[in-house]
């Protein structure tokens, strides 16, 4: 019997992506963006999830501007926290599943190895914060129902991100500066998205998974990676210097986890996952870029993301 999956967030590049795919038996994905859904608006949460009766839930929506989290605080938790528990309440009234997505910045990055499921967390900024009651509101409201999938420095040829925003600026300007002491891991929202799909098909449970494309690096080495490949695919026209700087050299409003590499071993085994490789994974986004308008359409920074 066909059952329904319902995507919040439907114009989030992990909604996108997760559209390029069929939507695994039994599911019937239904993907609802801001406008249909918005779900910081319990009442509208309620009325639209009587409506829609989903199965299983995707909540890909979230506030994820790091600096503007800052400036308004509340804005962000209404989304990251109340929003989460709005679905999630909905969730266990209906005994109905949820899978959300969080992020690396629920850590301090003090870690020296990359952090597994369980490791502390403490956040260092608003958005981090709000993630982290996201997550804990729904282990609260929908118990054994819900799974946390935590990833970290997504990209994809869809919206705005860390890649498309480096090969802007590589073609706009004459030399550019990135932060080569924030450690990470880059994340394709396609990998991201299968992996969601794959949890769709197994039993309910509750549980937090970490996700990533298998490389540590600073944003400078990606950079440098980015303009290797976007050159080879012809995006960039001439190999435009950049220049390693600290963080303290490229102030932001709240500080970035100095190191936030995350163990994704246990989504690799427990989901039979491909052991995907970061080169690889960005080349598929840059060959859709190379393909496609969408870098000129991006505005802007992830803030997620820088
Ligand atoms: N981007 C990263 O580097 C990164 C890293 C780690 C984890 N994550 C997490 O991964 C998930 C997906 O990230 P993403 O980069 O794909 O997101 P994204 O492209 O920034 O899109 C977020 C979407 O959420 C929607 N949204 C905001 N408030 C909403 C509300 N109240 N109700 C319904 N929709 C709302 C936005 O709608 P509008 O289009 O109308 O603004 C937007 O389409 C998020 O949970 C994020 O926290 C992201």
């Amino acid at each position: 019997m066909t059952q329904t999956i319902l995507i919040t967030g439907s114009a989030s590049q992990l909604a996108r992506c997760l559209a390029l795919r069929a939507a695994p038996p039994p599911w019937r994905a239904r993907y609802l963006a801001r406008g249909e859904l918005d779900i910081a608006d319990a009442s509208q949460v309620a009325r639209v999830l009587d409506k829609a009766a989903p199965d299983c839930i995707i909540n890909t929506a979230a506030h994820t501007a790091v600096d503007r989290a800052e400036s308004e605080p509340v804005r962000a938790w209404r989304v990251n926290a109340e929003g989460v528990a709005n679905l999630a309440g909905w969730c266990r009234r209906n005994e109905a599943r949820l899978i959300h997505i969080s992020t690396d910045f629920v850590f301090d990055g003090l870690s020296t190895v990359p952090y597994a499921p369980g490791a502390e967390e403490a956040p260092l900024g608003e958005y981090g914060a709000s993630k982290l009651a996201g997550e804990r509101e729904m282990y609260t409201l929908a118990p054994r129902r819900g799974a946390v999938l935590r990833a970290s420095w997504l990209y994809s040829e869809f919206g705005d991100n860390f890649v498309k925003t480096m090969l802007r600026l590589m073609e706009a300007r004459d030399e550019i500066a990135v932060v080569n002491d924030q450690i990470g891991c880059p994340t394709s929202a396609h990998t991201l998205a299968a992996l969601i799909w794959r949890m769709a098909e197994g039993e309910p449970g509750q549980d937090l998974y970490h996700w990533n494309d298998g490389g540590a690096m600073s944003w400078f080495e990606f950079a440098r990676e980015i303009r290797r490949q976007g050159l080879a695919a012809g995006l960039l026209r001439r190999e435009t210097p950049i220049r390693a700087i600290s963080s303290a050299q490229y102030p932001t409003t709240v500080a970035r986890p100095a190191y936030s590499a995350m163990d994704r071993s246990e989504a690799l085994a427990e989901y039979n996952m491909p052991a995907t490789g970061w080169r690889d994974e960005l080349n598929r986004v840059i060959r859709a870029l190379a393909r496609g308008p969408r870098l000129a359409a991006s505005q802007g920074v992830n803030a997620d993301a820088t």
